[in-house]
């Protein structure tokens, strides 16, 4: 009798993908619109630009560019995806989701895809789904997306908000890596966690919906009290996930962080101990992009040759609800 080797199906990051829109918005341009200033934005966010959707450009149509990319880079067609996940808090249409446009877009009419709706945290708890889908043998290789257009509901009347966030999307193809028991250093997602506290509803919402006020809705944000929760959250989770593998601080290679403001970053890298230097920024490109903000920073990361084979990356992300959670991967 041959004894068979037992392994662990891990979720393993194939490559990546982005998508920003051609029209930039600097700090200065807003200037114009309300009363702000560059160095109000800069020094109270780290943002200088932002990018915004053209007239009928879609969540959709960022998102499958995006898509296209990533399977582009991955050397794959899109015959080879079983499942697409698209993380907005933005859709193209209350219902259906936005994924199945995306699917449509992209010719693919086998296995399925539906949205997610986690916010800022969509893209980190999208990798939390992946890794379960893939670890259970329900999927085999994902496309994950995180896209937003954010430009549609903010209040352009209202300087506390719509300085702060932009239009973008990124991608991520993931696929099953079986592991043999012994392998002391597998690719793919190592720890996950995810969180949700909904007596928060109020500090961070859209002030409309189908049910509530058969409206769209613009953003509403509590800042300050957002800012406290963020780095308090953010800083449990990545705890969560470092002790889950039994790995420290030091071990972290690369940070990809939601980038919604750079002192929510510099707070939770410094109250985590994480090295400053090893942390991925690109809020100053492009503003807060909600669940698109994960995957393009990573998109950036590898593009840059920041995040080589076999780096420990951490992932997180806070966003309205309360969300927020974070994932440990080895690349
Ligand atoms: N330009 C100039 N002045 C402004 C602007 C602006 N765009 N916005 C607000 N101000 C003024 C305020 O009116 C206030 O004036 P006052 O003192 O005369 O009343 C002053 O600046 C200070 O306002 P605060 O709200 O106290 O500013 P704060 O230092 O808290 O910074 C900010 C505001 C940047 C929103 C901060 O609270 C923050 O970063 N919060 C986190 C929010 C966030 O990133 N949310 C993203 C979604 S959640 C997530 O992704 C984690």
């Amino acid at each position: 009798m041959t004894s068979q080797t037992p392994s662990r199906r891990y979720a393993r990051f194939v490559a990546t993908g982005a998508y920003l829109p051609e029209r930039v918005v600097t700090n200065e341009e807003l200037g114009k619109l309300v009363d702000t200033s560059d160095e109000w934005i800069n020094a109270r966010t780290g943002i200088r630009r932002r990018h915004m959707a053209a007239d009928g450009e879609m969540t959709s149509d960022l998102a499958t560019r995006a898509a296209e990319q990533a399977l582009n880079n991955a050397g794959l067609d899109i015959a080879d995806i079983d499942l697409i996940m698209v993380a907005t808090a933005t859709p193209d249409n209350t219902f259906p989701a936005t994924a199945t446009k995306v699917q449509a877009n992209l010719g693919m009419t086998h296995g399925a895809a539906f949205d997610l709706a986690a916010v800022c945290s969509g893209f980190v708890y999208g990798l939390h789904m992946a890794d379960a889908l893939i670890g259970s043998g329900k999927a085999t290789r994902i496309l994950l997306i995180g896209a937003e257009t954010f430009s549609r509901i903010l209040d352009w009347e209202d300087r506390t908000t719509c300085v702060l966030f932009g239009d973008g999307a990124g991608a991520v193809i993931l696929e099953a890596n079986d592991v043999a028991d012994g392998d002391t250093s597998p690719q793919g997602i190592l720890a996950s966690e995810i969180r949700s506290d909904g007596r928060h509803y109020d500090l961070l919402y859209v002030d409309g919906g189908p049910s509530a006020t058969q409206t769209v809705g613009l953003l509403r944000m509590k800042g300050k009290e957002v800012f406290k929760h963020a780095v308090r959250n953010l800083a449990q989770v990545g705890t969560a996930v470092l002790d889950q593998t039994g790995m420290t601080a030091q071990d972290i290679d690369i940070v990809l962080p939601h980038q919604a403001n750079k002192r929510i970053i510099d707070a939770t890298v410094d109250k985590l101990k994480i090295n400053p230097d090893n942390v991925m920024l690109t809020v100053q490109d492009h503003g807060n992009t909600s669940a698109a903000s994960v995957p393009l920073a990573l998109h950036r990361a590898v593009e840059e040759g920041k995040v080589k084979s076999g780096d420990i990356a951490l992932f997180e992300a806070m966003g309205g609800g309360f969300t927020w959670g974070a994932v440990l991967a080895r690349w």
